[in-house]
């Protein structure tokens, strides 16, 4: 009898109706079109314009996208995580909230944050937690209201990111499909170089700093960038030789959706055809830990059973990692 893996079974996602376009932000900050599009590949992005919704809105409603889609019966859900990077709050966990909006009653639920490797590692998570035997039915919602924290008057962070959620259920497989192997790293001599520094326990928010606009996220864009590509790369490359894989063998590339220049890049150090480099950062920007459930909803159609998938993220921390799964179903 083979092995029991951790297989992706249904998909959903959910990203607000209000569009923020390149256009109306050359009407906000010193930018243009042609800068935003060259430079990151981003077009437009949607924000959540409603201020008394956060995270968790977004993920309640990439999962009833993905009920819709998929029959379950709520109550089966044994275990719902949350990725993100924006919890609705400090000190309450989105995931509990989350859990008993959609129904989930049966579930125990946490946060998982790592900035924007936060889903690749939740992948890891929801995974071990089917291969032990443990649970049958683990939700892995990435959820980011990205809006909450960026200064809409900083023209090297607020052309980049958008808000947005997507949900993934994981359940036993017995083909073999699934979760195949992983290689995950952080180095926090990083964390300097993208942060909010305050509203957290370290700088806890003030007038002063709310005044010097510590709340927003700042980052050393160059120095995120070269560390994004080189490190994306490294493993990617290293979890391919670890499972004797080559470049034809791969279905997809499945990375986080930062910049378009750093995911092309990631693909080409894999020598891998500009068609399977998953993207949609046009659509939507970086929606940290929900790029890629986003891109795994927008792509499930071509998606074929067997399909060899490596997802890969870089983000704040720095935390890092590559993931070779396997696709378990057609849609
Ligand atoms: O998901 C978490 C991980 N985050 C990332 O992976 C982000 C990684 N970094 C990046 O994607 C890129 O570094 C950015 C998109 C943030 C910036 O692109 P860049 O090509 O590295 O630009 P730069 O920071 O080197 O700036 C080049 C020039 C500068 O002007 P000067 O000094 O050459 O005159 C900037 O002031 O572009 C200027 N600039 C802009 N111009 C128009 C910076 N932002 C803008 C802007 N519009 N929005």
């Amino acid at each position: 009898m083979n092995k029991v893996t951790a297989a992706i079974t249904a998909v959903g996602k959910y990203v607000p109706e209000y569009i923020l376009t390149n256009k109306e932000l050359e009407t906000m900050v010193d930018t243009n079109d042609e800068w935003i599009t060259t430079r990151t590949g981003i077009k437009e992005r949607r924000i959540l314009k409603d201020k008394n919704k956060g995270s968790s809105y977004l993920a309640i409603k990439a999962a009833e996208n993905l009920f819709s889609k998929k029959s379950f019966d709520p109550k089966e859900i044994d275990l719902v995580i949350v990725a993100t990077a924006t919890p609705d709050m400090q000190a309450a966990s989105t995931a509990a909230f989350v859990a008993t909006k959609i129904g989930a009653t049966n579930a125990f639920s946490f946060d998982l944050e790592s900035a924007c490797s936060s889903f690749l590692y939740g992948i890891s998570v929801a995974s071990q937690y089917i291969e032990s035997g443990r649970y049958k039915k683990v939700l892995l919602i990435g959820a980011d209201k990205n809006s909450s924290m960026i200064d809409y008057t900083d023209r090297t962070t607020c052309i980049i990111f958008g808000d947005g959620a997507g949900a993934v259920m994981f359940e036993p497989n017995d083909e073999g499909n699934g979760f195949q192997d992983e290689y995950l790293r952080t180095d926090g001599s990083g964390r300097e170089f993208l942060q909010v520094p305050a509203g957290g326990s370290l700088q806890p928010s003030t007038i002063e700093t709310v005044k010097n606009k510590l709340h927003y996220a700042r980052q050393d864009g160059q120095t995120v960038f070269k560390n994004a590509v080189f490190n994306m790369a490294d493993v990617c490359e290293k979890i391919l030789d670890r499972n004797k894989l080559n470049n034809d063998d791969i279905s997809w590339l499945t990375a986080h959706q930062a910049n378009k220049r750093i995911i092309e890049a990631t693909g080409r150090r894999m020598n891998l055809d500009a068609s399977k480099v998953m993207l949609n950062i046009q659509n939507y920007g970086n929606t940290t830990s929900a790029t890629i459930p986003l891109l795994f909803a927008d792509y499930e159609e071509q998606l074929n059973k067997g399909d060899k998938i490596i997802i890969a993220a870089f983000g704040g921390g720095f935390s890092w990692g590559a993931i070779y799964f396997k696709w378990a179903y057609n849609s």
